[in-house]
């Protein structure tokens, strides 16, 4: 069963670690590994915009390298009252691990939630099995 409060509380308090002196749009993530445990990151940014790193794959780094590789949940918490879904790249990244799993994003100052999954945020996603060769 998923404590989901657990992890939209988990979400929330890491996002208010968050550097983003630039966008000022922070985001934490919650990711609960297979055995329960949970992974969080927020969003690090730089002033080569381009190397910003979204929470998402904070969380998703951070869990790997501790040894997860399989997942069940995520909480994206996001600045404002809109949540905000994962942006292409993270859900990129969310679908190379799995199986499938839910999606919940959730705002910072307001109740509003998305509620998805993974295979619904990228139909199609590109995976490992189109990389099998036989030659
Ligand atoms: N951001 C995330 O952390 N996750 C997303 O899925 C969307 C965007 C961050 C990246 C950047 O630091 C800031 O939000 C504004 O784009």
């Amino acid at each position: 069963m998923i404590d989901w409060p657990a992890l939209e509380r988990a979400a929330l308090e890491v996002r208010e670690r968050a550097y983003a002196p630039y966008s000022r749009y922070h985001v934490g993530a919650a990711l609960l590994a297979a055995d329960g445990t949970v992974f969080v990151g927020a969003n690090v940014e730089n002033a080569s915009y381009g190397l910003c790193m979204c929470a998402e794959r904070v969380a998703i780094g951070t869990a790997v390298t501790a040894g997860a590789k399989r997942f069940q949940a995520i909480v994206v918490a996001t600045e404002g009252p809109a949540p905000a879904a994962p942006c292409g790249m993270c859900r990129q990244v969310l679908s190379e691990l799995g199986p499938n799993f839910p999606v919940r994003c959730i705002a910072a100052t307001s109740d509003d939630r998305i509620e998805t999954d993974v295979a619904s945020l990228l139909p199609h996603a590109f995976d490992g099995g189109y990389l099998a060769r036989d030659d």
